[in-house]
């Protein structure tokens, strides 16, 4: 099965836009082994829109942009196969990708089959330009079918924003990962505003279809194409950690190259990693603080009956939030407690069987790693 866990790896996006090419692809595969990232889970290697000339070949075929690509894809994926990653492109469901080049409408089985030739391993299918008197569900149908006929195993990634409720069909259509809004930008009102919009929606996702929340900003320091703020480090560790709790993929979009040592720090901590990468991929519950909702307490159950509960202040004052475990389904009666660890600190919190109350910085969260043992 594909996306068994959410997929994690790298998307040019974010930081190079429309300027990518070969080069930082090739680079970010090297970055990723170097780094220790591929140790961690990271294996895509993604390039996004504005990789092909505005003209199909005389076979109807995407060409790879000779000046920004010039060797080529099959020589690339080769390339970042060679490392022991995978490989993943972009495409999209309407008459022209976003940058306006060209898409994949009416050309869904030449582009599939060209997709499967070159080695591609992900593709990421936008939405832009979709023609109105065609549903998304019967496009992503469409190019899911194609995928499947290739000849070669491909991870579907729908970016359709959450138009047309895709957490309704996307499993049924063969989709692997569903954006469920729009576009990240590298500031915490972005990270905050999709947080709020697509929660209730988390519930949609497990095993083999996940609810995508965009890539990461973690470590972009307000640089490159979305790189429109930048956020501190507290607020790229809330974000991962909200990505984290929610079985987001986990998609790096920083330039991997220039990550500082405490960002790099932050993507690559295991014990958020393994919460993330659960194999029972249960979503969490949300406990809302009675008084504000950017003051949140979200509890997943694991695999081997443990916990994973995050605290989160999103507000911009320091808060307490307060939860009672009684919500999460510990009487107090019951002899039991939660045993809790703390992941980001590395601290014990020893036991607690009646409730959680932190005070935590503006943007801050606490995620504890919790086992159920006797008072
Ligand atoms: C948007 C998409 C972005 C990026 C961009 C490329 O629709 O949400 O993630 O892929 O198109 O043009």
């Amino acid at each position: 099965m594909l996306a068994k866990k959410p997929p994690m790896g790298w998307n040019s996006w974010n930081t190079f836009g429309p300027k990518v090419n070969e080069q930082v692809v090739r680079e970010a595969a090297d970055k990723i082994i170097e780094l220790g990232l591929k140790e961690c889970g990271y294996e895509y290697v993604i390039i996004d829109d504005v990789w092909m000339l505005p003209e199909r070949d005389e076979n109807h075929r995407l060409v790879p942009n000779p000046e920004t690509f010039p060797s080529g894809m099959k020589e690339l994926a080769d390339y970042v196969h060679s490392k022991g990653l995978k490989f993943g492109i972009y495409s999209c469901a309407g008459i022209l990708t976003c940058a306006q080049l060209p898409s994949s409408f009416q050309f869904e089985f030449i582009d599939a089959q060209t997709f499967a030739e070159w080695g591609v391993d992900y593709l990421k299918y936008d939405f832009c330009y979709k023609p109105h008197s065609f549903s998304a569900h019967m496009l992503y149908n469409r190019i899911s079918l194609a995928l499947r006929s290739c000849g070669r195993e491909i991870l579907l990634n729908s970016c359709n924003w959450g138009v047309e409720d895709p957490e309704t069909w996307a499993r049924n259509t063969g989709i692997h990962i569903w954006r469920s809004t729009g576009d990240i930008e590298d500031n915490w009102n972005s990270i905050k505003d999709i947080f709020h919009k697509q929660y209730e929606k988390s519930c949609f996702g497990a095993p083999g279809c996940f609810n995508d929340m965009d890539m990461l900003v973690v470590g972009m320091n307000g640089e490159g194409h979305v790189g429109l703020g930048g956020c501190s480090t507290t607020e790229y560790k809330t974000h991962f950690s909200l990505w984290a709790m929610q079985c987001s993929p986990l998609i790096i979009g920083a330039d991997i190259s220039k990550l500082s040592d405490e960002h790099l720090a932050i993507l690559k901590n295991k014990e958020i990693i393994a919460i993330n990468q659960d194999e029972d991929a249960r979503p969490p519950q949300m406990i809302a603080d009675w008084t504000n909702k950017d003051k949140f307490t979200l509890v997943r159950m694991l695999s081997n009956n443990e916990y994973a509960i995050g605290i989160f202040n999103l507000s911009d004052d320091e808060s307490t939030v307060v939860t009672s475990l009684f919500d999460v389904g510990l009487p107090f009666d019951s002899g039991l407690a939660f045993e809790l660890h703390e992941v980001w600190e590395n601290k014990e919190y020893g036991k607690v069987c009646d409730y959680l109350k932190f005070t935590l910085p503006a943007h801050d969260c606490k995620i504890f790693k919790a086992k159920v043992v006797k008072q």
